[in-house]
């Protein structure tokens, strides 16, 4: 069942258009991922869908409801998280929660058994009488899901949920969320995160300004787009041409980087390697399992802007 469905939608900030007449559909159940760099239009997506943000043109429903139409009643049913923490930082960590739940009109005894139930599932029970001032910036990451999920949404949208977060907190909530999904809940994530893209995300698009580049499941992108290795070539950059002359047949396609080359090895790598080697033009090279990061390489000839040496161990 499609609970979210875009078509030709756009958004304009005074003439410049910031989404540029995109289309996707998300099904119950699944995670949907947008994935781009600064500046996609990732935010600008999700504030539609959650009915902050009007629409400039195109036609988008949610749960089969027109968002120009009943944005109301698609709020009562969204959970949102947004990219900056806007938690109340002088109410403690479950005042946080049933101050929330005041707004949806839930009752005191509801939205306590709620709030009790959230702070277990995120682990924050112990710090439910803490002020959210003292509490870790992973903690308030989970305490905004906590928060989102109040009213028992049945979207769960979140933007950026592990930006700025150490490695550790990252996976915590990825195992959060991985346990919401398993419970049925619909996820839309925003994310320019490649790692966490690919762990989540069923189904992703890709953006870069204001428009999808790509759409599929992660792995199947990765295969279409880039074949499953990647050869990183450190060679000086005259004599890049005389190398992707020798390898034509063997290469899906490739990207220059300052010295590095990123060779997309269309079925074997190991014939690639043998020609690399006995070019006599290589320094060094290494073979690596490829990732969404060489996907928007090639589909945009630059990186993500991230310098994700953590996650991923490689810098554009
Ligand atoms: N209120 C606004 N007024 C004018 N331009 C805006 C406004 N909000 C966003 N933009 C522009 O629209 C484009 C898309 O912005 P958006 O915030 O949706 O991108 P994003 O993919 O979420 O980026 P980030 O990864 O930095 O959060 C950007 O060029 C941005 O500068
Ligand atoms: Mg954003």
């Amino acid at each position: 069942m499609i609970v979210v469905e875009a078509q030709s939608l756009q958004k304009n900030y005074n003439g410049f258009p910031a989404v540029a007449g995109i289309d996707f559909k998300i099904h119950r159940g699944e995670c949907f991922g947008i994935l781009g760099p600064n500046g996609a239009g990732k935010t600008t997506v999700v504030a539609m869908i959650y009915c902050f943000l009007p629409i400039s043109g195109g036609k988008l429903t949610v749960l089969g409801k027109d968002v120009t139409l009943e944005p109301r009643s698609i709020k009562t049913k969204l959970g949102v998280v947004p990219q900056e923490n806007n938690l109340d930082l002088e109410l403690t960590v479950r005042e946080n929660l049933l101050v929330y739940a005041g707004y949806y009109g839930i009752c005191r005894s509801e939205a306590q058994k709620r709030a009790k139930e959230l702070l277990h599932f995120f682990g924050l029970s112990t710090k439910a009488d803490q002020e959210v001032e003292q509490i870790s910036g992973g903690m308030k990451r989970r305490l905004t899901i906590a928060r989102g999920l109040i009213h028992t949404p049945e979207i769960l949208i979140l933007d950026e949920p592990t930006t700025g977060l150490d490695p550790q907190s990252r996976r915590l909530i990825w195992e959060h969320l991985r346990k919401l999904k398993k419970r049925g809940l619909t996820l839309i994530l925003t994310t320019h995160y490649l790692e966490e893209a690919s762990q989540l995300g069923d189904e992703l698009i890709i953006m870069d300004k204001g428009k999808i580049l790509e759409e599929g499941k992660p792995l199947e992108l990765i295969k279409k787009q880039v074949g499953a290795k990647v050869v990183e070539v450190e060679i000086s950059p005259g004599q890049s041409h005389a190398l992707l002359g020798t390898l034509e047949n063997l290469i899906s396609g490739y990207q220059i980087a300052g010295n590095t080359i990123y060779l997309f090895v269309a079925e074997d790598e190991n014939a690639a390697v043998e020609l690399i080697n006995s070019s006599g033009y290589v320094q060094t090279y290494r073979v690596r399992p490829s990732n969404l990061e060489d996907v928007f390489l090639k589909l945009t000839g630059r990186g993500l802007d991230y310098a994700e040496t953590e996650e991923t161990g490689f810098i554009l």
